[in-house]
């Protein structure tokens, strides 16, 4: 870590989806800086796995069994970490539910699982959250993780794209609604980084991973610590001023996919020499 090792000391931070991949590793990244956390998910299994690991470097972990659609238990759960910890902080909307498939195949009930999850959950975290920081006079900071297809779509993720999208609109909203009560919203919106979670249903064979791969400029995933380190950086107190952001870490991925000749690299140097003799030598 580049950071002084109390910089998130003394700040409570609740992580949904905390139990695994990128929202575990954040918790780790987190308590290593000093924060306390609040680790939610649907499976308790993975949050007693993750506390207990995080109890042993001396973090003080909460966590609770929550699925986030079911709006009256978000309510509860968030009362709870407000009484078991005093205060909370940081709000850490990482929970989310996607998978590949062309859009004719889902169902309603799929569309309505992954809109729930990713634009349902963070919205009513968000305002259990909120709610109690306006009424109790206490600051807060909210970060959202999105991914770049929010602003640009994307085909055989469309649940995704559009829950995504909403949550990208919430952040821009609410980062200037809520200012005046001292509540920052941040967010990252990441390329590909492998975890368990996304990999299984978004890559689930080596060629569509290999693919991925390729598609970044820099030809390589991310790495945990790439994204946790950035993560620290919004949610601390270093990052006062940055409002209704979102930061993209992604090897220049999507920026690749949005411009018309970057299929080019696929040609070789003789190709281009080639080409370049045929085009005009001067105009005339
Ligand atoms: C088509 C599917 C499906 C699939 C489920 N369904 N998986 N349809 N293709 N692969 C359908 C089911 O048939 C059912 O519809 C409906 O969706 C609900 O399914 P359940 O299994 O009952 O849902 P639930 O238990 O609520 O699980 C939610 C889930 C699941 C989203 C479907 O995948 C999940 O729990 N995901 C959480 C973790 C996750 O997705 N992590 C990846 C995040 S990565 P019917 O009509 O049959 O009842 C990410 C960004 C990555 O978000 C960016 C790129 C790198
Ligand atoms: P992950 O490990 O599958 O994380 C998703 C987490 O959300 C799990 O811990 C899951 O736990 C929890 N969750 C799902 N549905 C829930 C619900 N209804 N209520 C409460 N918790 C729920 O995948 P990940 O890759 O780390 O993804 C983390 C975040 O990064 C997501 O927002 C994802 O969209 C974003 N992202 C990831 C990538 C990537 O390449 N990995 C790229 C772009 C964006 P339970 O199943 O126990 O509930």
């Amino acid at each position: 870590m580049i950071f002084r090792d109390d910089l998130l000391k003394g700040k409570v931070i609740m992580i949904t989806g905390g139990g695994t991949g990128l929202g575990r590793s954040m918790a780790e990244a987190f308590g290593s800086l000093g924060g306390a956390l609040a680790l939610v998910g649907r499976r308790l299994e993975v949050l007693q796995e993750a506390k207990a690991a995080l109890a042993a470097l001396g973090v003080p972990v909460y966590i609770a069994a929550l699925d986030i659609r079911d709006a009256d238990r978000v309510e509860r759960v968030i009362d709870d970490v407000f009484q078991h910890f005093g205060h909370l902080d940081v709000l850490v909307n990482n929970a989310a539910g996607n998978f590949i498939s062309p859009t004719e195949r889902l169902s309603p009930r799929a569309v309505d699982a992954v809109l729930n999850i990713v634009l349902h959950g963070t919205f009513y975290c968000t305002l259990a959250a909120g709610k109690r920081w306006i009424e109790r006079h206490e600051p807060g900071t909210v970060l959202n993780i999105t991914t770049t297809y929010a602003w640009t779509g994307s085909g055989y993720v469309v649940p995704s794209a559009a829950a995504k999208a909403g949550v990208l609109a919430l952040t821009r909203s609410l980062a200037v609604e809520w200012a005046r009560y001292h509540i920052r919203h941040v967010a990252i919106a990441p390329g590909p980084f492998p975890t368990e979670g996304a990999w299984s249903r978004l890559m689930p064979t080596e060629e569509l991973a290999e693919a991925a791969r390729e598609r970044v400029p820099l030809k390589r995933v991310g790495r945990h610590e790439e994204l946790t380190t950035l993560a620290a950086y919004l949610i601390s107190d270093e990052a006062a001023y940055i409002n209704g952001e979102v930061v993209t870490i992604d090897g220049g991925e999507w920026l690749k996919g949005a411009g018309m000749f970057n299929g080019l690299e696929v040609l070789s140097d003789a190709e281009w020499d080639a080409i370049r003799a045929k085009m005009p030598k001067r105009s005339s």
